[in-house]
């Protein structure tokens, strides 16, 4: 039976989980160092300049596609060209491989959090969290068991998130988003202002904003800045395009992604003023140059704050649960973000109740996830996450806007149908920015990985595990697309 499609209450709470998913740890662990090692205060430009000719531009098709389709990727994409269906499922799946680690990051901030009330992670921070905590163990093929101290709190995230998800798109999503969203935006505020008062703060700061304009010359800043804007957003991803599906019909469409684009890069500039701020105390603390000292992602958060932290001069519990609260708040509406897309998919596509989709993609994708929760967990994620990143989402990408853009020639009705909704006129900045720079620089951008890629293994990874786990997550999504996109059609039907 046909059900009626689920629907945000309001605009603000569309608004709100819009921003939840482009707001997660990427914001605060990803965006400091990438700024920072790409040109300090001058990426600034090219930032910018992704945001205004892929960013925003992507961010606002994701939204028309979702919501003239009133479809999930699969089932907009379907709307578009039958036989293209395969490209939502494509993304679906690059977003199922996200979400199981994403979770188990999610599960490691809250332990931190735990941990921060009275700094249990000791002197020697690495070793806590390597060994005492994770349990790596010596051969990368060894997983060696789950750990319980890891376990414990991916349970809890898992059992969070499946709460949130089982209430639907307005008492779940959108109810979760107006509370976690201000009280993350507080948390950050403290954040920053407890950084930039701490002695070395502005040894951070001159180092984060020194502008150096010869990186404009160099290429791999571009790329930086384009792979940067795309994951900060969550475009790509299927994600905007089944948030947008529950838009009413009367809606604004670009309005809301210059606000939903403009809200996430003011968290990352405050983010990143926050964490160079800190990481200058610890240059100062230790006697080095930050250079020494800044890093990003799993390191950054998980070995280089809690050491941070340690020579606070007061109140560090405080500092410690705020910065990984601040984590685990932020992670949290992007994981139900990326979970909601493929339940949204699955729903359209075989027709099941919310409950039966919950059901079947949160329990495939919590087994999955507990790989993550070994001992050797830690080494296959960082596999996973860095040929995913690289061969899914900017591939898929670049699949997408030559779909739209060329194979299916879109733009022109998609853009009528934004400027007949939106409070915003959309011009053909946006045809341009869609039909020839994005495709131009996403197809540069993948020439450039493949070639790094083959110049030198990654990390210091057995190459069978390279080939096995990152070539296979990689292949297994486009495989796994093809094959999801076979079975018959049973749920609402496509339009267009
Ligand atoms: N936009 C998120 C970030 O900046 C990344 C993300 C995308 C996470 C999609 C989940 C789903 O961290
Ligand atoms: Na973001």
């Amino acid at each position: 039976m046909e059900q009626a499609r689920e629907q945000w209450g309001t605009r603000v709470g569309f608004l709100l989980a819009a921003i939840g998913s482009a707001i997660g740890l990427g914001n605060i662990w990803r965006y400091p160092y990438v700024a920072y090692e790409n040109g300090g205060g001058a990426f600034l430009i090219p930032y910018f300049i992704a945001l205004a000719t892929a960013g925003i531009p992507i961010l606002i098709l994701e939204y028309a596609l979702g919501h003239s389709t009133r479809g999930s990727g699969p089932k907009a994409y379907r709307s578009i060209r039958e036989r293209w269906e395969w490209l939502g499922w494509w993304q679906l799946a690059v977003s199922f491989v996200i979400a199981t680690y994403y979770m188990v990051i999610l599960g490691w901030a809250l332990s931190y959090t735990y941990f921060a009330i009275g700094t249990q992670w000791g002197e020697d921070t690495d070793a806590f969290f390597f060994e005492s905590y994770l349990g790596v163990g010596e051969e990368f093929w060894s997983l060696g068991g789950i750990q319980l101290s890891v376990l414990v709190p991916v349970l809890i995230m898992w059992a969070a998130v499946y709460f949130v998800l089982l209430r639907g798109v307005r008492r779940g999503i959108e109810l979760a988003s107006r509370i976690l969203m201000p009280v993350l935006v507080i948390m950050l505020i403290a954040i920053v202002i407890r950084g930039v008062t701490l002695p070395g703060a502005a040894e951070g700061l001159n180092v984060l904003l020194t502008p150096d304009f010869s990186a404009l010359l160099d290429g791999t800043v571009w790329i930086a800045a384009y792979g940067q804007v795309f994951f900060t957003l969550s475009i790509a991803f299927a994600i905007m395009i089944a948030y947008s599906s529950y838009l009413p019909r009367r809606t604004d469409l670009s309005n809301n992604g210059f606000i939903a684009a403009l809200s996430n890069c003011s968290f990352e500039f405050l983010a990143a003023l926050g964490v160079f701020a800190v990481l200058g105390f610890l240059a100062v603390q230790q006697n080095v140059a930050v250079d020494e000292v800044a890093t990003s992602g799993i390191g950054l958060a998980f070995i280089a704050f809690p050491s941070i932290i340690n020579q606070f001069p007061a109140l560090n519990s405080l500092f410690g649960v705020l910065f990984y609260g601040s984590l685990v708040f932020a992670g949290f509406t992007s994981a139900i973000s990326i979970l909601e897309a493929i339940i949204s998919g699955v729903r359209d596509k075989f027709g099941l109740s919310r409950t039966g989709a919950v059901n079947l993609v949160c329990g495939a994708a919590f087994l999955v996830s507990l790989i993550y929760t070994t001992g050797g967990g830690i080494g296959f994620l960082d596999i996973v996450d860095h040929f995913i990143n690289n061969y899914g989402l900017v591939l898929s990408g670049l699949v997408q806007v030559l779909l739209v853009g060329w194979i299916a020639r879109e733009l022109p009705r998609l853009r009528d149908h934004i400027n007949r909704v939106s409070d915003v006129y959309v011009g053909a900045w946006w045809t341009i920015s869609l039909r020839f720079i994005t495709p131009l620089i996403l197809g540069a951008a993948t020439a450039y990985n493949i070639y790094e890629e083959l110049s030198a293994a990654y990390g210091d990874y057995p190459v069978s595990a390279l080939l096995t786990l990152g070539g296979g997550v990689a292949l297994g999504a486009v495989i796994i697309g093809f094959v999801l996109s076979m079975p018959r059609w049973r749920g609402t039907e496509t339009t267009g």
